[in-house]
Order: structure tokens, then C-alpha cells, then sequence
């Protein structure tokens, strides 16, 4: 039976934090050519060892990630712990097939050590396990061989196994803040899992553990949430990925849901050396801007690669949010989406009485602000040095009272990518 009160408790801190990394590692980043490369390219476990076997960062400081998360403005971030090649990054006693490392430890111990909330994303989908489908499988490497035609797969065993590999993870590393279940598809969802069963273990081990929603549907498909009826394996929150709702998610009695859009900053989840097609550090902190305002959040996917280094665009990018979040990080935390409509030149954040006007456009005598009333302001500031704007009056703009007009000197926004207004409501 979903438990309203409990869930509004549980997901309180993450709605607040709304910006997370996502972290892919994995042995995948040793062919460099992105996370699904054995299912791709059809490559048999045989094939794919080369890469396992080569896979031994050696210049890995997640020290120095959870600085670059945290100054980039990150309230969480959520790494593989096990993807969908089966390879785990922790110490795992159901399998032989796990890094001499225990990368999850020192994810873990790192990113708590800068206050950061963690999480853990584990793949319900194991390419390596001798008892998950192979021939015929939509997305499983040995999906075409014949030799896999007639082999019997014992799933219950596969499921026991996998079952087992996340109880370890919800036993041994302490308190887990997210548990990130990836995907459902075709018949593989919801009990084929034992879904039932899994979140049940996953509750009493994790009490206020927050989920997402792919024990029902993947990055396509909303699952329960929205429903009327939500299971008990419904998640928490949403998690469209590559894509932001259009107009936010709502459930059938109209109650805002709770989402979270993920995306990668260039076009692969893993390391993908060839790669090159980052995403303007612009775009994305506008599409986090647009996230918050419509009631979600956002986690930003880095793909370390062999060495155990974030590649160098992402840090680049990294570095241009943490200027801009440092700035108007307070129009992003604890904010969400406004009672007022979009403005055509921009969007707007709201936390209680405060609205925060995210101008991305520039105008020409004075900057209107669409939807604000001069009889229920406070007061107005321009949020990244809390200077007092006034509101103008002047034959400039006194043919339309009934818009607050702000003047801000000079031709250029003070920030090009989105000059945040702080607005104090009566
Ligand atoms: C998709 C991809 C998977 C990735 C996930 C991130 O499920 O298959 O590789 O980890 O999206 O959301």
C-alpha cells in the first residue's frame, strides 16, 4: 500500500537538492566506445574479457571527483555499481567477476566525505550471468547466436543471484540515500524481477532509501507513479531520460510527481573516446534552470575513462556551472516549479514568496517582468550580489502599468546565460 505521508518524508532532502551527478565506470571504458559496446557489437563474454583484464585505473582520485561534483554545485551523485556487462566495482561474494578494487567503497567514502547525498545505480540486466536469457533477448549480446538457441536458463537462479548482489550493497556500505534499478523492457518488468520481493528486502535494509522507477518501464514509459494504484516497486520519483517533460509530470489526480531527467553531457552514458559532441555548458545549465522550473531534477552523467579520470571537456564544463552556481545556486535549491507561466524571456524558479526570474533575454528599455505585480513586491535584487534593482517609472515604460519593468544598465544581461532576479512577495 503506497504510504503518502512516508514518501513526502523520504524524498523532502532530494526534491531540495535537485542537481546530482550520474557516474558510469566500468571496465566499458577500456574499449572507450560507450557502455553498451558488448551488446552493440555482438561481442562474446570471451571477447569482452580483454577488456576487464586491461581495466586497472590507475589514476583514480574519487576524492577528487566528489570535489568537482560538489563545487559544480551537486547535491548527490549516483554511480554503476554493476552495469549491464555484469562486471561489478564491488566486492561482491556471489561472483568471481568484480574489480580487484572496491570502487563502490571509495565512491561511497568520498562523496559522503564532501557531504554529498550517494547513491548506487545496479542494473537488473546481466549480459555475464549463464542464467539470464541470451538468444532472442531484445538487448543481450548472444542475441542472435544460434549456439544460444536451445540453452535453458535457470531465472530463478539469476534472480536469487541478483537479488543477493543487492542485498550485499544495501548490507555492507553503510546508509545508501538512492538505489538506481536499471531497466525494464519487453516482459522483463515489475514481478519477472520479483520486484515485490527485492524493494521489500531493499525497504528493510535502506529504511529511507529513495528509488527510481525502472523496476517497472525504462527511460521510456512513466510506471505506477502517476497512477491511481501505485505498486510497492513504483520507485519514488520518475527518471526521464535525455529528455526533459515538457510541461513536468503530473499524477491522474493532477498532483505534481516527482521527476528526474538524466542526461549525458555528450552522447554516451561510459567513456566513448571518439566522443567529442559535449553539450555547451550554456545549454546545460539552462535545461537544469528548466528542470527545477518544472518541478524536477537533474543529474548530469560523467563518464570517467580507464585511467579513472573525468575526460577533459567534462571538466571544462564542470568548472563553467560551478561559476554560474555559485552565483545563483539559491535560485535552484529548494525551488520549484512557479504559479506563474512561463515569461517568454525566461523561466521562473519559486521557493514560498521568493521567485526567482531567470532572464535569459535581453531587452531594450528595461527588462519586463512578465506575470509580477508591483503591489505584491517586496523587493527585488539581483541575486548574484544581492544589489537592490528599482522598479522603473518613466515615460519609457508607462504605457504599460501593469507590467514591473527593471533596469538594468548597460546593453548586456550581467550574466549572458541566465541573470537570475531574486523577487520578494508581499
Ligand atoms: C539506459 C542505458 C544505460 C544507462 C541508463 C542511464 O538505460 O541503457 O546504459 O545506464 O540509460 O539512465
Amino acid at each position: 500500500m503506497f504510504d503518502r505521508e512516508n514518501y513526502e518524508k523520504r524524498i523532502e532532502w532530494y526534491k531540495d537538492a535537485r542537481f546530482g551527478m550520474f557516474i558510469h565506470f566500468g571496465a566499458y571504458a577500456t574499449a572507450a566506445r560507450g557502455e553498451w559496446v558488448r551488446s552493440v557489437e555482438e561481442m562474446s563474454v570471451h571477447d569482452y574479457q580483454k577488456y576487464i583484464d586491461a581495466f586497472d585505473p590507475d589514476d583514480c582520485d574519487m576524492k577528487e571527483w566528489a570535489r568537482m561534483a560538489k563545487k559544480a554545485g551537486m547535491k548527490y551523485a549516483v554511480m554503476t555499481a554493476k552495469h549491464h556487462d555484469g562486471y561489478a566495482l564491488f566486492d561482491t561474494k556471489l561472483s568471481d567477476y568484480k574489480t580487484r578494487r572496491d570502487f563502490v567503497a571509495e565512491f561511497l567514502e568520498a562523496f559522503r566525505a564532501e557531504g554529498l547525498h550517494v547513491g548506487l545505480y545496479f542494473s537488473l540486466i546481466d549480459w555475464h550471468h549463464p542464467d539470464y536469457p541470451h538468444y532472442h533477448d531484445r538487448h543481450h549480446p548472444e542475441r542472435n547466436n544460434e549456439a544460444y538457441k536451445n540453452v535453458k536458463h535457470d531465472f530463478d537462479n539469476y534472480l536469487r543471484f541478483m537479488h543477493g548482489q543487492v542485498k550485499e550493497l544495501c548490507s555492507n556500505y553503510g546508509k545508501l540515500d538512492i538505489m538506481w534499478f536499471d531497466f525494464s523492457y519487453d516482459e522483463m518488468r515489475a514481478e519477472k524481477w520479483q520486484a515485490q520481493k527485492l524493494v521489500e528486502m531493499v525497504r528493510s535494509l535502506q529504511n529511507d532509501i529513495i528509488l527510481d522507477n525502472r523496476l517497472e518501464v525504462s527511460g521510456e514509459g512513466f510506471g505506477s507513479l502517476l497512477s491511481d494504484h501505485p505498486s510497492d516497486y513504483c520507485g519514488d520519483f520518475v527518471s526521464p531520460e535525455q529528455i526533459i517533460p515538457p510541461y513536468g509530470l503530473f499524477d491522474q489526480q493532477g498532483r505534481p510527481v516527482l521527476w528526474e531527467a538524466c542526461i549525458t553531457m555528450n552522447d554516451h552514458w561510459g567513456y566513448h573516446s571518439q566522443d567529442h559532441n559535449y553539450k555547451k555548458p550554456m545549454t546545460i545549465i539552462r535545461k537544469l534552470v528548466e528542470c527545477v522550473s518544472k518541478g524536477g531534477n537533474m543529474i548530469l552523467n560523467v563518464g570517467p575513462d580507464a585511467r579513472g579520470r573525468f575526460p577533459k571537456e567534462t571538466i571544462r564544463i564542470l568548472n563553467e556551472i560551478s561559476v554560474w552556481m555559485r552565483n545563483y545556486s539559491e535560485s535552484i535549491y529548494g525551488c520549484g516549479a512557479s504559479v506563474l507561466n512561463k515569461p517568454e524571456n525566461g523561466r521562473i524558479t519559486q521557493n514560498g514568496k521568493i521567485l526567482y526570474y531567470h532572464v535569459m533575454e535581453m531587452s531594450i528599455g528595461g527588462i519586463p517582468l512578465y506575470g509580477i505585480h508591483r503591489d505584491n513586491v517586496e523587493a527585488i535584487y539581483l541575486l548574484s550580489d544581492h544589489s537592490e534593482l528599482q522598479i522603473m517609472d518613466n515615460w519609457i515604460v508607462n504605457n504599460y502599468p501593469d507590467i514591473v519593468f527593471i533596469d538594468i544598465k548597460g546593453n548586456d544581461l550581467p550574466d549572458p546565460i541566465d541573470t537570475v532576479i531574486k523577487i520578494i512577495l508581499k
